[in-house]
């Protein structure tokens, strides 16, 4: 992992769709920022570098497959992470999973001491690696996370049982098995059962802070 100065401390959470990645990180976040300082720590989600599709129809967008690392820019995040390094703010995008497209409006993201990054891709992508201090792989069994997939898409993103159905079989089990799952052989720690493991969580906290202190 890098070696650069411990300035920003970034970290990286990758795993299947719905295997607790975000409810880990929010779990840190919150848990370090009373230790760290309430502006001192931040979450950036991969889901936030989708592509902007705004230039495309809706029959168009409804298509991508969402699960390919294509469907991201990665050169975008790259780059909003070695402007935090140099203690540079940067404007997150905001994504509309109902859109499928970003959206007008953006975040603005002032450097932090630690980053927590989440998204099912970051893994694959060497220049992402590079950049983090430490990675971990959300190692949930897939039926449970189909299961979160199913409630979650259906109550928070605007979708029908059916189409998460569909799209479940036609690319984001197929994707896992061809890039996320592989991915895993770059991670530091592997996490089972999801975002609730709260010896992962204690030791992901325990690694930050020893990376704050050196
Ligand atoms: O939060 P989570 O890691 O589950 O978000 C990633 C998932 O979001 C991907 O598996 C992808 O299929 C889905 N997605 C989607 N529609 C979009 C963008 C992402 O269903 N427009
Ligand atoms: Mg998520």
């Amino acid at each position: 992992m890098s070696e650069n100065s411990h300035q920003c401390v970034i970290i990286g959470i990758a795993g299947a769709s719905a295997s607790g990645k975000s409810l880990i990180a929010s779990t840190v976040y919150k848990e370090l920022k009373e230790k760290v300082g309430d502006h001192q720590i931040g979450v950036i989600t991969e889901d936030c570098y989708y592509n902007d599709q705004s230039h495309l129809t809706m029959d168009e967008r409804v298509k991508t497959n969402y699960d390919h690392p294509n469907a991201l820019d990665h050169d975008l995040l790259c780059d909003h992470l070695e402007q935090l390094i140099k203690g540079e703010a940067v404007e997150v995008p905001q994504y509309s999973y109902s859109e499928h497209t970003r959206m007008k409006e953006t975040t603005l993201l002032t450097p932090k001491k630690v980053i927590i990054l989440e998204g099912i891709l970051l893994l694959t992508d060497p220049r992402l690696r590079d950049i983090m201090h430490a990675s971990v792989f959300m190692d949930t069994p897939l039926d449970i996370c189909l299961l979160r997939r199913l409630q979650r898409d259906v109550a928070e993103r605007g979708r029908t049982m059916e189409s998460v159905l569909v799209q479940y079989q036609k690319t984001v089990r197929p994707m896992f098995m061809q890039f996320i799952e592989p991915s895993k052989q770059y991670a530091d720690i592997i996490v089972p059962r999801g975002g609730k493991n709260r010896i992962a969580i204690d030791v992901l906290k325990a690694h930050i802070a020893k990376l704050l202190r050196s």
